[in-house]
């Protein structure tokens, strides 16, 4: 629709208070943005650290992380119950990353450096902090 020529003049008043309003609303915009986004960015990384997981590792863990998987009495000692692991963020990385026999555990717990990016170990690390305690 076409506003008819002198519109703006018509209202000087109008354009004053739009002017107020649009400097106010970006701000409350982009922090909504920006929480909606680290909101989403968390979910995608956590989806993404659960397929990862349901691939590569529910095998011996357990798609529960209970360390009951269908290849888990194949293991002695047996794949670790990961909702009650008390290792830190950083060991379990590094275990995933090197293996168990790399750090003096059982080779029953495979190296994934290979299979898995940086990325991927990091979102498997963070799915399983959301395991944890889970009964
Ligand atoms: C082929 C079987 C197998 C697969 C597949 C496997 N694991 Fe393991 N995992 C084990 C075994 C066995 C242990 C216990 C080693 C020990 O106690 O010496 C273990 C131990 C661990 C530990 C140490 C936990 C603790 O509390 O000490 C972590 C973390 C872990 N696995 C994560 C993973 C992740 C993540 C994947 C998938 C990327 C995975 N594992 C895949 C067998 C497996």
């Amino acid at each position: 629709m076409r506003h008819p020529p002198g519109h703006e003049d018509d209202h000087p008043g109008r354009e004053v208070t739009g002017a107020r309003r649009r400097r106010a609303w970006p701000l409350a915009l982009v922090m909504h943005l920006l929480a909606t986004g680290a909101a989403l960015a968390d979910e995608r990384a956590l989806r993404q650290g659960r397929e990862v997981f349901a691939r590569y590792c529910a095998l011996c863990h357990g798609i529960a992380g209970d360390g009951a998987g269908p290849a888990a009495r194949l293991h002695k000692p047996p794949p670790s119950d990961l909702r009650s692991s008390a290792r830190s963020d950083e060991y379990k990385e590094l275990i995933i990353k090197v293996g168990g026999e790399a750090m003096g555990r059982s080779g029953g717990m495979p190296p994934w450096r290979q299979e898995l990016s940086e990325q991927d170990i990091r979102q498997v690390v963070a799915y399983l902090r959301e395991l944890k305690g889970r009964p």
